[in-house]
């Protein structure tokens, strides 16, 4: 099928305090569509089109947190986890959010096969959303996200690598190695390249002698070629002597060095309480 590019039809998007500008079109229902500010309760994910519905709805929406369980909590950061097929407003309401910042030409209405994994900030009003990952209950190209977006008002903090190592978490409690669903977009794809090269680095200089790909693989919960594609990345990968093996520059030492000593943003992996569903 050969789909146009559709214009951007939303000028603005407000949501608890924050203003944003849209990125792509949405397929919001037309009536909202080129209006100047499209109203979202952060909670419910509900739209208006004015300010009066919006703060009618507000006084009597309940909702604190996203329609889910609370499968994780450290310090004011929670994830929810929500079944598509339960949540099916909340869920498409999302979709319909992100659809703002993702370039995908198709988006998927049929929530039904997908957990939606929702990361918050805790305060003393409620569950505040900053972004979420989707993932399929069954991937048979073991998937173990389908979509990320940490919201603008909060890119750029570290949010991304949390959505991130939180999946792969997932991923270790049900002992599978996972790949984010292909293709990425070039954001989607710097987060992954940054988070990839972290950790393979990170548990590169911790071995003495030899470790092999396979062996980074079950450590890590990485695919044997999202591994691969990280070391390529990193120039990390030599041929010697009819062999291939793994070389750590200096520039990649001293750059996980300065790395380090940024204060990041990580999953706590003692916190999340969580068992797949069979
Ligand atoms: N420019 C350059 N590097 C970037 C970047 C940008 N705009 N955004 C992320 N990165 C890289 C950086 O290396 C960054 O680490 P640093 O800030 O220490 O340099 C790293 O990725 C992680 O950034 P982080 O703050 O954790 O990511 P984020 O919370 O901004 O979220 C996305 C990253 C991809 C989830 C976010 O950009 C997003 O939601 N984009 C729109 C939706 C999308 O494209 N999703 C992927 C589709 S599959
Ligand atoms: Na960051």
């Amino acid at each position: 099928t050969s789909e146009v590019a559709r214009m951007k039809n939303l000028n603005m998007i407000e949501m608890g305090k924050f203003q944003v500008e849209p990125w792509y079109f949405s397929p919001y229902p037309i009536e909202y569509s080129y209006i100047p500010v499209l109203y979202v309760c952060e909670f419910c994910l509900c739209f208006y089109s004015n300010r009066t519905q919006y703060a009618r709805h507000r006084a009597k929406c309940t909702l604190q947190h996203p329609p889910g369980n609370e499968i994780y909590r450290k310090d004011d950061i929670s994830f929810f986890e929500i079944d598509g097929r339960r949540q099916k407003t909340y869920c498409r309401n999302l979709c319909l959010l992100s659809k703002c910042f993702l370039d995908h030409k198709t988006l998927y209405y049929d929530v039904d096969p997908f957990l939606f994994y929702i990361l918050t900030k805790r305060d003393e009003k409620g569950f505040h959303i900053i972004g979420y990952f989707s993932k399929e209950k069954e991937s048979a190209d073991n998937y173990n996200l389908a979509c990320i977006l940490t919201l603008p008002q909060y890119q750029r903090m570290g949010f991304g690598r949390v959505l991130i190592q939180f999946s792969y978490e997932l991923s270790r409690v049900e002992r599978k190695v996972g790949s984010p669903e292909k293709p990425l977009s070039d954001l989607g794809l710097l987060s992954y390249r940054t988070y990839w090269a972290e950790i393979l680095v990170e548990h590169l200089m911790s071995v003495d002698g030899e470790i092999s790909i396979e062996e980074l693989s079950q450590r890590t919960f990485f695919t044997t070629q999202d591994i691969m594609h990280a070391l390529f990345n990193l120039d990390a990968i030599r041929y010697y002597h009819g062999q291939h093996c793994i070389v750590l520059s200096e520039r990649v030492v001293e750059a996980y060095e300065r790395f380090k000593k940024k204060k990041h943003r990580k999953v706590d992996p003692t916190c999340l309480k969580w068992t797949p569903k069979v």
